[in-house]
């Protein structure tokens, strides 16, 4: 193996821009590939055995005041189908993640106004009292560090948020310009200071990334520290600006989630729904190459086509809450197994 590759598999990190930028063209040998990928499974076994660890996803409102280019609930799609779950519809859909043994609640949404701090620490506190040992994780985009204090204040465990891109010229090529990377860093930062369980993380593929913007995507990475890490494929939504760009590809997502497994050993890292979304076994794919966590879907069925951030997003089959069994045997196959518990990071 070349030299580069085994220094970032010993060291779990390289010395700049150029070398990850090297790094990732060197991943385009498939040999080296290989290398990286069972390396990281290695690492992921170390840390956290054979279990594959299941989060209930509840996408709770497509409702959003932001404008990202990529996403197909941005705020200028006059075609999406807008909904909003009440409280207690979010709070239904927990009852029924209980009772199919779900321990995590992932509560996400667009950047809706109707959930003022107030109502939202309202579900999340009525979630923690009807269910005091499961973890609540919110997903609901940039918000003050007043909010997310008053947020963790009523039981709120974890929080995702990904970073996009951790290049400035990237960052304004995928959002409107009252947007900014130093906000969004400002909010992860807000967060981990807050002992949020946090998770940052970018698209593969999305327009304009280069392995230069990949590079800064994994330098930022490692110097944040973040928990948990959602890495998928860009995928075009058909009534966005990029309706004609071509989708990441599974493969370079693939080699993505084995170097962020090597990079940040511990890290909790999602097979995500858009890899099973451009690949028949992209999920499985995903835990071979190092992935450790799925979301099944527990949004209420009838709403489930109107989350659609990205053009034939998956949210039947294994994807669905409700076929868990038919997932854990597709999890058993790959010699792994789902683990229904709360499934907090590692310590290293
Ligand atoms: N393709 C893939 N992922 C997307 N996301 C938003 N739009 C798309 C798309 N078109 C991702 C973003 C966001 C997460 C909730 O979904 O990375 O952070």
């Amino acid at each position: 193996m070349t030299d580069l590759v085994e220094r970032f598999v010993k060291n779990h990190k390289l010395e700049n821009r150029e070398e990850y930028r090297e790094l990732l063209k060197h991943l385009e040998d498939p040999e080296a590939a290989e290398y990286v990928r069972v390396r990281a499974v290695k690492l992921r076994e170390r840390h956290y055995g054979r279990a594959v660890y299941v989060r209930g996803l509840i996408e709770f409102t497509n409702y959003c005041r932001n404008g990202c280019y990529y996403c197909g609930i941005n705020r200028e799609n006059q075609r999406a189908v807008r909904y909003r779950l009440t409280p207690e519809e979010i709070l239904e859909c927990c009852r029924q993640g209980w009772e199919l043994g779900f321990r995590t609640f992932v509560l996400q949404g667009g950047e809706d106004a109707w959930f003022t701090d107030e109502r939202l620490a309202e579900v999340v506190s009525s979630v923690k009292r009807a269910y005091p040992n499961c973890a609540v994780t919110l997903s609901v985009g940039e918000r003050s560090y007043e909010s997310y204090e008053k947020l963790k204040k009523a039981g709120a465990d974890r929080y995702l948020l990904r970073h996009e891109t951790a290049s400035e010229a990237h960052y304004a090529c995928l959002h409107p310009s009252e947007m900014s990377l130093a906000a969004r860093k400002q909010c992860l930062r807000s967060l981990k200071s807050l002992s949020y369980q946090t998770g940052a993380g970018f698209m593969v593929g999305s327009p304009g990334q280069t392995y230069d913007t990949l590079a800064q995507d994994l330098m930022f990475l490692k110097e944040l520290q973040p928990e948990m890490a959602g890495i998928g494929p860009f995928i075009p939504h058909q009534d966005t600006r990029f309706a004609d760009q071509r989708a990441g590809s599974a493969e370079l997502t693939l080699r993505l989630l084995s170097v962020v497994r090597i990079l940040l050993p511990a890290v909790l890292l999602p097979a995500t729904t858009a890899l099973g979304t451009l690949a028949a076994d992209g999920r499985e794919q995903g835990l071979a190459a190092g992935a450790n966590v799925v979301m099944p879907n527990l949004s209420p069925r009838n709403r489930r086509k109107h989350y659609a951030l990205y053009d034939n997003k998956l949210s039947e089959g294994e994807e669905a809450a409700e076929r868990l069994s038919a997932l854990a045997k597709r999890v058993k196959a790959l010699g792994y197994y789902l683990d229904m518990g709360r499934g907090d990071a590692a310590e290293i």
